[in-house]
């Protein structure tokens, strides 16, 4: 049995390794098995291959953060908040993975390193890994539905599967894909800070946004605490992107377990492309601190363990 107590100075590193460590149990458990066995591979391929798991953490961490004093917490005591959300989490990488595999195809981004291994339609083909990033799509519906704990309310079950279809869909990552896809090329110019905002808000912000929010709905927060969590979102998932322009600068291949420079060499709109690597740390700088505001005005966190405002330092401060 795995310790699930934050101990009294909270350690970051041990939480992080916790609850990933629950996570990709649950992961492989949820896709075990299945045929026809080559496209469960490539699913298994994708998901099963490492990443920071930010959006599940996020996922994780909001719960632990509004569970006490929520609908659910009431209805059933017994009930461990970790476990409940698991299914959610686990949807929300299987999204994430299927947006990856998809990004990196040739007729997007065309890039053949990710997570330190070659991509999935370089090791499966691209008609594979196009069908791979579907059946992700909707597996990530099906575990969300089918495998919620039953105490679950079965209106805010409906909202959260609801939220999963708008941040995914065409209002959400797939219309944010498209407009970076549009943009691809640009010279600078021809974009501006909005469009760029725009353009991270749809393809990252939106999941990330809803990583944050949708646990809260899930187990009966109030609606407060639930749009105080979108808001927090909507700036890690700015935050988190404008860091990824920026190490697509300034790292190396070896680190980041992809390929570095691209955005130029594609010609992206990026933040950087706007306003240069100083003017994106700059904005970054803003961003962590604009984050930690909301955090501490809305006790998003309990002070003994504040895993929300590490998560959101960590989204900015990281080298991969
Ligand atoms: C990469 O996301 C794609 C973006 C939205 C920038 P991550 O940096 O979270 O990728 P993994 O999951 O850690 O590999
Ligand atoms: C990816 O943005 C966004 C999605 C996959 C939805 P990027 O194209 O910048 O991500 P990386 O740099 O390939 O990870
Ligand atoms: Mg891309
Ligand atoms: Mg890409
Ligand atoms: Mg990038």
């Amino acid at each position: 049995m795995l310790e699930t107590n934050v101990t009294e100075r909270f350690d970051f590193d041990a939480y992080l390794s916790h609850r990933r460590k629950l996570l990709e149990h649950k992961l492989a458990l949820y896709m075990d098995g299945g045929e026809p066995e080559v496209l469960w591979e490539a699913m298994r391929y994708s998901v099963l291959s490492g990443g920071k798991r930010l959006r599940a953490l996020l996922t994780i961490a909001a719960a632990e953060s509004i569970y006490p004093g929520c609908e659910l917490a009431k209805a059933a005591p017994d009930l461990d908040c970790i476990e409940a959300v698991m299914p959610l989490a686990a949807a929300i990488e299987m999204i994430h993975a299927m947006s990856l595999i998809h990004d990196d195809l040739p007729c997007l981004d065309n890039d053949d390193l990710r997570r330190g291994k070659p991509t999935n339609h370089k090791v499966f083909g691209e008609a594979m890994a196009l069908l791979a990033g579907d059946g992700l799509l909707m597996l990530a519906s099906e575990v969300l539905i089918a495998k919620s704990d039953k105490h679950i309310k079965p209106a805010n079950l409906l909202d959260v599967a609801l939220g999963l279809s708008r941040a995914t869909g065409p209002s959400g990552m797939v219309g944010g894909q498209v407009k970076d896809m549009q943009f691809t090329g640009s010279a600078e110019g021809n974009f501006d800070m909005a469009t760029v905002e725009s353009i991270h808000a749809g393809k990252t912000g939106a999941l990330i946004r809803f990583a944050l929010w949708a646990p809260a709905r899930l187990l009966g927060a109030s609606e407060k605490q639930c749009q105080s969590l979108a808001r927090l979102g909507e700036i890690i998932g700015l935050a988190f992107q404008i860091t990824d322009d920026l190490l697509d600068v300034t790292g190396d291949a070896t680190t980041l377990g992809k390929t570095p420079g691209k955005d130029e060499a594609s010609q992206k709109a990026t933040w950087i492309r706007v306003f240069g690597v100083d003017g994106a740390r700059k904005k970054l700088a803003l961003m962590e601190a604009e984050g930690e505001s909301l955090i501490s005005e809305n006790s998003l966190d309990n002070g003994s363990a504040p895993v929300l405002l590490s998560l959101l330092k960590y989204s900015i401060n990281r080298e991969k």
